[in-house]
Parts: C-alpha cells; structure tokens; sequence
C-alpha cells in the first residue's frame, strides 16, 4: 500500500498500535538498493507493520547539489519493497511535508560540526528537520538507519533522545557491492572508469582497517593509508578524516589510539561529478574488502 498524506500514514501507523501491533520505520530517498532493502528486513526483527517512507527531502540539498537530477523512481522501489514484505509506503509531495507556512526547523548541535557538517551547510538541519516529522507521523516504534551515513546516524539517535520522540533508533552496518564499494543510490551517477576509481574509498579503508588489526595505532599512519589511496584517484576530497566515534570529533593526527577509544575513519570525494562517502570503525567493521591487492 502506498500513502501519500502524513496525516494517512499516522493513522495507519495508530491503527497498527491499537491492533497491539509493532510499527517500524525505514526512512529512505527512494532509489532503492539492497543497503535499503536490508535496513526494511532489519526493521521486520523488531516490528510487524514496517513503513518505508520515500521522500526526495529538498530541504537537505544545498543550491549546487543534485536534487533535481537525483534518482527518482517510485513504481520501482514499491515492486523491490513488496518482494521483501514491507506494509506500507509512504511517499509524500513536498508540498505536504512542507506546506505553505512551514517554517520551523531542527537546530543541529557540535555532533554536525565536523565531516560532512561544514562541506554540506544547512545539510543535517534538513535532514534532522525531516526526519523529526517523520519520526511524529510514525509515532512509537523503532526507525532504521544505515551505519553508512555513519554521521547522520549519530545525530538522529541525539534528536530521537533530545526530543522525547517515543522512537528507537536501530543502526545497520554497511551493505557492500561483491568487491567492497559502500552501496549508494549515487553510484548510478558513475561511468565505468569511475566505478572502478571508486573503490579506493573501501580499499583505503580497508588497509587502514588492516593496520589497526595488526597493532597500527598511530592516528596519522591509521588516517594515511586511506588518505593516499583516495588521493590517487579522486577528483576532490572533502576529508579523510579519524574521528572520535561518538563525538564526531577529529583525533590528531599526532595522537595514539588508547585502548577505550572508539574511532571511525570516515572519507568523503568526489569521484569526477559524484559526491561519495564511506567510514569503518576501526576495531569493530570488518575491513571492507578482505583481500587488498592493486
Ligand atoms: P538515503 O540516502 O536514501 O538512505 C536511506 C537510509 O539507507 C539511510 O539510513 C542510509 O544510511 C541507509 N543506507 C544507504 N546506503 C546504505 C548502505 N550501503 N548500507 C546500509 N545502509 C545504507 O539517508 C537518507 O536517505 C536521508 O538523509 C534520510 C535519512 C532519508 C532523510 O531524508
């Protein structure tokens, strides 16, 4: 079933509750691949009515960025979502998530400042924007999110805690293509040189990953070996950066990981026009491809 008005889908989502039943929440800007796919049968462990909300969200595009190109294609996605035994769909019209009027907006707090929070202004505030009214239409359930936008995870578990909304925020890990690229609705912007120069965002990743396994716990050297693979082949780099897995803060690179201290080594390029990203926690992901060899 698809619904396309937020005051529907709230009631279908309150009639599943009055019926005793779980209600989950995958939300997604359509263009579905199987790292989605897997975020709606995670959902299914911990609910019995999942809805899979599509919404190309304007407000998280900033001026230079794809939304009008993105990838659009909602009789697809509903076909792939009712082979895996998703309930409902929700794909609303902008104009019904932002109706005339609206103006309020989600204030995102130092949990954005840093990775993709500075290239991306305005970027999470939309994000947290649509993802509070999601989380309102929804009501109480548990909402699914992929470890692939490991930031933005971050931040929502903050707002689902900050805002009281009665939602538990479940993460995925990252659903990988058979050679190790992070799955992402825009790889299908990639010709097939691209494709290939892509994989040096999971192949840094990986050797770094590696490193850490063996005992590497200089942040530089960690931070370097995804650094120099990305640098070979990307158009631009945003960062390649070693954070603090919780904070989101960058570690020095000056610095020695101690044994309590959860990293993530996140890396967002450009691959000539497309915009990727990708991230492993080092010491818990395992390394994105398992043999690394060029
Ligand atoms: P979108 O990019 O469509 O991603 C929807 C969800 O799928 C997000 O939780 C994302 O982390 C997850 N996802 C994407 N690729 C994945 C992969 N390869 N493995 C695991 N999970 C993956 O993220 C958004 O949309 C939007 O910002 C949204 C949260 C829907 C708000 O508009």
């Amino acid at each position: 079933m698809v619904l396309r008005l937020p005051v529907e889908t709230r009631d279908a989502c309150d009639a599943a509750r009055a019926r005793g039943v779980r209600v989950g929440l995958v939300p997604t800007m359509g263009a579905l691949h199987e790292g989605h796919l897997a975020l709606a049968r995670e959902a299914r462990k911990y609910a019995d009515f999942v809805v899979v909300s599509i919404f190309v969200n304007p407000t998280q595009f900033g001026p230079n960025e794809d939304f009008a190109k993105y990838p659009r294609d909602l009789d697809g996605d509903v076909a792939k979502l009712g082979a895996v035994g998703v309930d409902l769909v929700f794909a609303p019209d902008p104009s019904t998530m932002y109706p005339p009027g609206d103006e309020t907006r989600v204030k995102v707090g130092p949990l954005a400042a840093h990775l993709c929070g500075p290239h991306r202004p305005g970027h999470f505030e939309g994000v947290t924007t649509v993802v509070a009214k999601l989380f309102a239409i929804a009501g109480k359930s548990t909402a699914v999110f992929g470890k692939k936008d490991y930031q933005q995870l971050a931040i929502l578990r903050r707002i689902a805690t900050d805002l009281f909304f009665p939602v538990t925020v479940v993460g995925h890990p990252i659903v990988r293509e058979a050679d190790g690229l992070a799955m992402s609705s825009r790889n299908a912007y990639l010709s097939a040189d691209e494709r290939a120069r892509a994989l040096a965002l999971s192949r840094g990743l990986s050797l770094a990953a590696r490193a850490h396994a063996n005992g590497e716990r200089s942040a530089g050297a960690l931070r370097g070996l995804a650094e120099a693979e990305v640098k070979r082949v990307a158009t631009s780099i945003d960062y390649v950066t070693l954070a603090d897995a919780d904070a989101i803060v960058p570690i020095d690179d000056g610095a020695r990981l101690g044994a309590g201290t959860r990293a993530v080594l996140a890396i967002a390029c450009r691959i000539g026009t497309t915009r990727l990203i990708d991230n492993v926690v080092l010491g818990e992901d395992p390394p994105p491809i398992q043999a690394v060899d060029r």
